[in-house]
């Protein structure tokens, strides 16, 4: 492959050409890992197989997954690709077929008389990777999830027993209420600009749909649950296939119609409480909650998509900041106010405080300049209690990915468990850094080197219980 013609597939954005099993022997662990553990880390991100014809960071690229099993103080790596009907039509040939979101190319007719994937968008599959219901899922928001076994092979498409219909899209986002164990999801579709709530129960059985009816598709890519509210933003961007059919930039950005945030009762009774501020646009919220009749989120804001201007020329260099966000449902008010000024993305929370009153947040943040194949080299914690926050830098070049928080099985606290991200820092290569949630700028209580890269990615969850 000549991947020389794209920004984010260089350096450790690169892919890797191999699927990989190591086991302790084969790890150099440094430190010690927490012992009572029992579970596993996975992280999904792009990674792709053939040479793109075109590459839209962080849209594009094959979903693998890069996993580590814990048992017992012991621990197993492994990465695998999802192998999405895409990917294996493309196996089956030899070479690239289908382009991507932001230049979607016609299948060749005899790629769909070989009864290849016909569908000419990707389902990649390589957004965020779930363990709900008992089931690990693969997940991308322009399409089904794809349904794993604990080692990471992949079974297929999994429509939830019928629940999802030919054509819905389910988030790459969900949350679990920590309350119910409900899986709080939504779905959109590419043939409507309309959104759909989707809740799943703790076994993973649909139970509740709610829609809500919008003017024209936006890019809506994470969802926030508070105790009574599904909280969305509704930015002034839109994707049009059919400009993408044509090779024209599909990405609108429309500032002077604002962003709107919408709240839906999760009580399903359809009263939506509509806010209207500023344009503004975001990838990720880090948690929300409902405090003095005031709904509080907090998301990492950025002031517009970052690829509406120039795909793939490195526009994500615009600021990226924590927010904090107040919601009068009385008045309709919007506070909207930068709580940090460190460059920050991939906010992340100790899951059981999901929707509620939390103190501590975690994102992947910077420290240096902000280069055109960018990446983050520091962990961030940001307490919302006492307004501070504190970094652990793992090198100038280094590269690290989402925090997870890992809750210790001993402790109720947030603080008294861990947060777990990969990491690649030239000279030193790449490495599950293991940091304590109370104490980020102590730097890793452990770290457990990967003989073998690990590409930069995207989403990472903690898999309690799910062993080999
Ligand atoms: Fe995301």
């Amino acid at each position: 492959m000549d991947l020389s013609a794209f920004p984010y597939l260089q350096g450790n954005y690169a892919p890797v050409e191999e699927e990989r099993d190591f086991d302790e022997r084969q790890l150099r662990i440094e430190g010690e890992i927490p012992a009572k553990l029992t579970g596993a880390f996975m992280r999904d991100g792009a990674n792709v197989a053939f040479q793109p014809n075109h590459y839209v960071y962080p849209l594009d690229g094959d979903g693998m997954i890069h996993a580590v099993y814990f048992r017992d103080g012991h621990v197993e790596y492994k990465n695998r690709w999802v192998q999405t009907s895409h990917l294996k039509t493309e196996r089956k040939f030899g070479r690239t077929i289908y382009g991507s979101v932001g230049k979607l190319l016609e299948v060749p007719q005899e790629v769909i008389d070989a009864g290849g994937e016909p569908n000419p968008i990707r389902n990649t599959a390589n957004t965020n990777v779930i363990y709900h219901g008992g089931k690990l899922l693969a997940l991308w928001e322009g399409g089904f999830p794809h349904l794993l076994n604990h080692d990471l092979s992949t079974v297929g498409l999994f429509d939830y027993d019928g629940a999802l219909k030919p054509g819905d899209a389910l988030t790459a986002h969900p949350k679990v209420c920590p309350d119910t164990g409900d899986l709080i999801s939504c779905t959109q579709r590419w043939d409507s600009p309309n959104y759909w709530v989707q809740v799943f129960d703790a076994r993973g059985r649909h139970k509740q749909t709610m829609e809500v009816e919008f003017p024209r598709k936006g890019i809506i890519h994470d969802l926030q649950i508070t105790g009574n509210y599904v909280v969305i933003f509704y930015a002034p961007t839109y994707h049009s296939v059919e400009k993408a059919m044509k090779g024209e930039d599909p990405f609108v950005w429309e500032p002077e119609l604002g962003t709107k945030i919408i709240a839906v009762p999760r009580d399903g009774s359809g009263n939506n409480i509509v806010f209207e501020t500023e344009s503004f646009f975001s990838w990720h919220f880090c948690n929300g909650f409902e405090a003095g009749g005031k709904i509080i989120i907090d998301y990492v804001w950025i002031n517009s998509i970052p690829f509406a201007q120039a795909q793939g020329t490195g526009t994500e260099k615009q600021p990226r900041r924590m927010y904090r966000m107040s919601l009068d449902p009385k008045t309709r008010q919007v506070t909207n106010e930068q709580f940090s000024d460190i460059f920050c993305e991939f906010s992340r929370v100790d899951e059981r405080r999901m929707g509620k009153v939390y103190r501590l947040g975690y994102a992947t943040c910077s420290n240096r300049d902000w280069g055109d194949a960018h990446g983050y080299n520091c962990t961030g914690s940001f307490d919302f209690n006492s307004g501070e926050t504190a970094l652990w830098e793992y090198g100038e070049a280094a590269n690290a990915g989402e925090p997870v928080h890992v809750p210790n099985p001993d402790s109720e606290r947030e603080e008294d468990g861990w947060l777990m991200c990969f990491v690649h820092n030239p000279g030193e290569g790449p490495f599950l850094s293991i940091l304590s949630a109370g104490d980020v700028a102590a730097g890793p209580v452990a770290k457990i080197h990967i003989p073998g890269r690990v590409p930069n990615g995207f989403h990472a969850n903690w898999m309690q219980g799910l062993t080999l």
